[in-house]
């Protein structure tokens, strides 16, 4: 397998047998971690870190990989770069290209982060579009992996707002994996139809099965996965708030919903998550709309299905693998 001088835009681009080795090799270098065995694969090389939307596990997960494979890292906040702004996308990639030798970049269209790469000619590392999330649904599939041993045939199902960045690479990753993929929401929430009709084509190939449905009862039955995110992401008006709660509050992840999946289910959440009051955008809505938590009730975040701590540990070893492939 050879993926080097390769971007990691979205995982569309890549081979089930690509998406496969890199799952791999993350479960290897978790266990060098583990050991204490040093491998500093990538000695010397430079990355820089583009951040115009905030982050707490991409970025810590891009810094902590880098410097364990011998690497030199800059961040470049959302404002202290002239991308954008004083400097082009193309321009911006160009002059980094010289400097370095691979550019994460998390932010807001897709196609800021497909520019760049097309100019930078180095590897560029997709931390997060409106679009696509691609360095988590590694994360979370070496999770599954972890947990049930295998991928092809596990049945996962996304609650909430299916048609953002998490939904789409979700379903992305579930055709090209063989995982059963259901979206759980009102039909508005639903993904994009044209990206359906690709990753419907994809699953021909490794059997997933996709479906999107409106009954939380019947979508969960038996699960093996229940997954959700906020319902209001990074970049979007604090003003959707009232109407994502109406029309999402049916399929917030509570103890009936885990229920009907089983006891052998798991609970997932990319993180972070509004599951108490305890952080302020979380608690002003919570009060604004009277309830105790968002997306998903505490106990069902702080239960023994839940595995969202596993899955944050597992960003820094499949983003490790990602550049390590990549550049080593
Ligand atoms: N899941 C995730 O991308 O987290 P951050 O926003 O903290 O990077
Ligand atoms: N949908 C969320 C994911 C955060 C990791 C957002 O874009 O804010």
């Amino acid at each position: 397998m050879n993926l080097k001088g390769k971007n990691f835009l979205k995982l569309l681009d890549f081979s089930s047998e690509e998406i496969d080795y890199l799952i791999n090799l993350a479960a290897e270098l978790k266990q060098k971690k583990k050991n204490g065995i040093e491998h500093k694969l990538c000695s010397g090389k430079n990355i820089a870190l583009i951040f115009e939307k905030t982050s707490t596990r991409t970025r810590c997960s891009f810094e902590v990989a880098a410097h364990d494979l011998g690497m030199n890292v800059t961040y470049l906040d959302p404002d202290s770069s002239q991308m954008g702004k004083k400097e082009s996308i193309a321009d911006t990639a160009r002059v980094l290209g010289r400097m370095f030798d691979a550019i994460e970049y998390r932010g807001y269209e897709q196609s800021i982060v497909e520019e760049l790469a097309e100019y930078a000619k180095i590897p560029v590392y997709n931390g997060l579009t409106n679009e696509f999330h691609p360095t988590q649904i590694l994360a979370d599939f070496l999770t599954i992996k972890e947990h049930f041993g295998r991928l092809k045939g596990i049945n996962l199902v996304y609650m909430g707002d299916a048609r953002y960045n998490m939904g789409n690479s979700l379903m992305v990753g579930c055709a090209k994996m063989g995982v059963n993929f259901t979206a759980c929401a009102p039909k508005k929430y639903f993904p994009d139809q044209k990206l359906i009709e690709i990753c419907r084509e994809v699953a021909k190939e490794t059997g997933a099965k996709l479906e999107f449905c409106e009954d939380t009862k019947a979508a969960t039955k038996g699960a093996d996965v229940i997954y959700t995110d906020i319902w209001v992401s990074m970049g979007e008006p604090i003003c959707v708030w009232e109407e994502r709660i109406k029309d999402l509050s049916d399929y917030q992840v509570n103890e009936s919903v885990m229920e009907n999946a089983g006891q052998n289910a798991v609970f997932m959440h990319c993180l972070p998550s509004y599951h108490d009051k305890k952080t302020t955008v979380g608690k002003e809505m919570c009060e604004k709309f009277g309830r105790d938590s968002l997306e998903v009730t505490d106990r069902v975040f702080e239960s023994a299905q839940s595995i969202v701590f596993d899955e944050a540990e597992n960003r820094m070893h499949t983003i490790k693998a990602v550049i390590a492939a990549t550049l080593g």
